[in-house]
């Protein structure tokens, strides 16, 4: 069954514990927080504290998402702020393999991510050392840009790969994906899905949101834990 993490990218900063509180209450499965540093992408958002934060806000997986040049040195801040997952670029980094290596010495689970312009057999080295990969679906640095479509041939690509070896690696779509697009990506071969805008914007609300991809996807709705308020009478 393939999974909806949230990228709080595209959330209301003022009120970002409910608003995981929201998506945890609707069916959603981990958090994605996307790092920028304005130097591998023309933009600059979230560190470790905000990571950090979500942490104290839900019991979801938390995953980052470093767009950021030679990530090395912020690793393990992630990581002790309670992100479970990290995810690197392969175009960001000069000695790949070492910084999937730190990953894992820090407790984490690595994850390497490639461009729109970037061709899957550049993973077809590393592909068996990660625990995830992540196809862009738009061009990194910002949220609610265009789903682009040629990112399912690159998925339906990785995940021949991943199964004619038999591994057992998620793969992750990210950028652009919504309601419209949710089912393509699974049946191209995606494991998880990554949605901003299309929950955080979503006009119903996030649980809306959340439910209408979710639906797509093939996952049921969540029974709802919040325990009803007895009615007088
Ligand atoms: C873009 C980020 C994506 C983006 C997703 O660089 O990696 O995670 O925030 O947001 P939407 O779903 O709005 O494209
Ligand atoms: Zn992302």
């Amino acid at each position: 069954m393939a999974e909806l993490a949230p990228s709080i990218l595209a959330a209301d900063f003022a009120h970002l514990g409910a608003q995981l509180a929201a998506c945890e209450l609707a069916g959603a499965d981990r958090i994605h927080i996307d790092v920028m540093d304005n130097h591998f992408v023309p933009n600059l958002t979230m560190g470790p504290e905000v990571a950090a934060a979500c942490r104290r806000s839900t019991k979801l997986t938390l995953e980052a998402h470093l767009m950021v040049e030679n990530p090395d040195s912020i690793i393990p801040a992630f990581l002790a702020a309670g992100v479970e997952l990290v995810t690197v670029h392969f175009e960001a980094c000069r000695q790949l393999h070492r910084t999937i290596t730190v990953i894992r010495q820090g407790g984490g689970q690595a994850g390497v991510g490639i461009n729109p312009a970037t061709p899957v057999h550049f993973l077809s080295q590393l592909i068996e050392e990660v625990d995830l990969a992540l196809v862009m679906s738009v061009d990194p640095g910002f949220g609610g840009q265009a789903f682009q479509p040629a990112a399912l041939g690159k998925l339906a690509e990785l995940r021949e790969m991943i199964d004619r070896r038999g591994l057992t690696c998620d793969l992750e779509v990210d950028g652009g994906v919504d309601a419209d697009n949710a089912r393509a990506c699974v049946d191209a071969g995606a494991s998880i899905l990554v949605a901003g805008t299309s929950v955080f914007r979503a006009p119903g609300g996030i649980a809306a949101g959340v439910g209408c991809i979710l639906s797509q996807m093939g996952q049921p709705a969540p029974k709802s834990t919040a325990t009803p308020t007895a009615r007088p009478g």
